[in-house]
């Protein structure tokens, strides 16, 4: 018999698009992990309102965001892809484990403390409160692996420290999970600014390619890339801007930094840059043209999502009843 596949979970706020960076460092992972496990995968909006929201946004956001990873690959027949305010366990679970995480360990979260920085005049309890409700997100799927961003480990390590204090009050209730953080130097950088990480929040438009960017525009892009001024197209400390295009070249194409170099030999960076440019262009198109695909047809999108959140649910359901009968709570 098949022995059962561990289980990975997780989750991307709707904030907008996606761009290469994220698509390079998160989503194409998220595809290939759908070989190896079965793959829990929310566009997490209760998360999102920890700061304040455009309603009609958000709501155009978080579908846009299962289309677009849908687009990119995900297999929701197969794995699940769902809105995390669509399964109702998330909040529930999220108010048992607030019980059971300190408010010193809370407040130590880097991420709390900079957004609070940021948001002084909504410093509100759910943004206090957020990586308790990232636990329940994770616990409730007795996920064994998470894949998260450098930006997430603090709270993931939370999250293990959460389950463990649970299941050393009431017995192994929580599997303790696993995060998978990629390696450094796999971070796509800002093409105006490549000491910087790309980011959609950056003030230079041509600093960040969006993965749904046409193509004139992406090509626009990379040519006003910053470079620098030796004109040769090799992988090397302080060449941040052509380490930069060549890591994103190499994605797109899978080849070695000495294939790329070799190909490029005695040719201009304005060459090389338009290169990766059309490159990425052509890599995007078929998402494009799926994504396209799946926003003409928002019944059959909401049908998607709806279904994996209702086999969620009873997932979801099975570790919320077990942790309800624990604490004590009448059936
Ligand atoms: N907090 C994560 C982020 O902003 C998103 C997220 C929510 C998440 N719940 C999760 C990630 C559970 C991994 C597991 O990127």
């Amino acid at each position: 018999m098949e022995q059962q596949r561990k289980r990975c979970f997780s989750a991307i706020q709707p904030t907008g698009q996606i761009n290469i960076g994220g698509y390079l460092g998160a989503v194409k992972n998220w595809i290939k992990l759908q070989e190896e496990f079965d793959c829990i995968y929310a566009v997490a909006d209760l998360h999102s309102i920890t700061v304040r929201q455009d309603p009609a946004l958000l709501r155009r956001n978080s579908l846009e965001m299962i289309a677009v990873l849908l687009a990119c690959g995900i297999d929701a027949d197969k794995h699940l892809l769902f809105l995390q305010s669509h399964v109702p366990a998330h909040t529930q679970l999220a108010w048992v484990l607030d019980c059971y995480t300190m408010y010193g360990e809370l407040g130590r979260m880097t991420q709390f403390k900079d957004k609070s920085a940021k948001n002084a005049d909504n410093i509100n309890a759910g943004l206090f409160t957020y990586p308790a409700l990232m636990a329940a997100d994770i616990l409730l799927y007795q996920t064994d692996v998470v894949p998260v961003g450098e930006d997430q480990r603090q709270h993931l390590e939370l999250t293990r420290i959460i389950a463990k204090r649970f299941n050393s009050v009431y017995g192994d209730v929580f599997t303790v999970p696993e995060g998978k953080i990629p390696e450094v130097g796999a971070k796509v950088r800002s093409l105006a600014d490549p000491t910087k990480k790309m980011s959609k929040s950056d003030e230079n438009e041509n600093a960040c390619v969006n993965l749904l960017d046409p193509r004139d525009v992406i090509i626009r892009k990379f040519k006003r890339a910053v470079t620098d001024s030796e004109a040769c197209v090799r992988y090397a400390e302080g060449k941040d801007g052509i380490n930069n295009l060549m890591s994103i070249y190499s994605a797109f194409t899978d080849k070695s930094y000495e294939q790329i170099e070799r190909e490029f030999e005695g040719r201009g960076y304005g060459e090389f840059k338009l290169a990766v440019a059309e490159t990425v262009a052509d890599g995007l198109k078929p998402i494009q043209e799926r994504f396209c695909a799946y926003m003409s047809d928002k019944a059959q999108l909401q049908q998607i999502c709806r279904d994996s959140a209702a086999r969620a649910d009873a997932l979801a359901q099975k570790t919320l009843r077990k942790v309800y009968k624990k604490v004590g709570f009448a059936v």
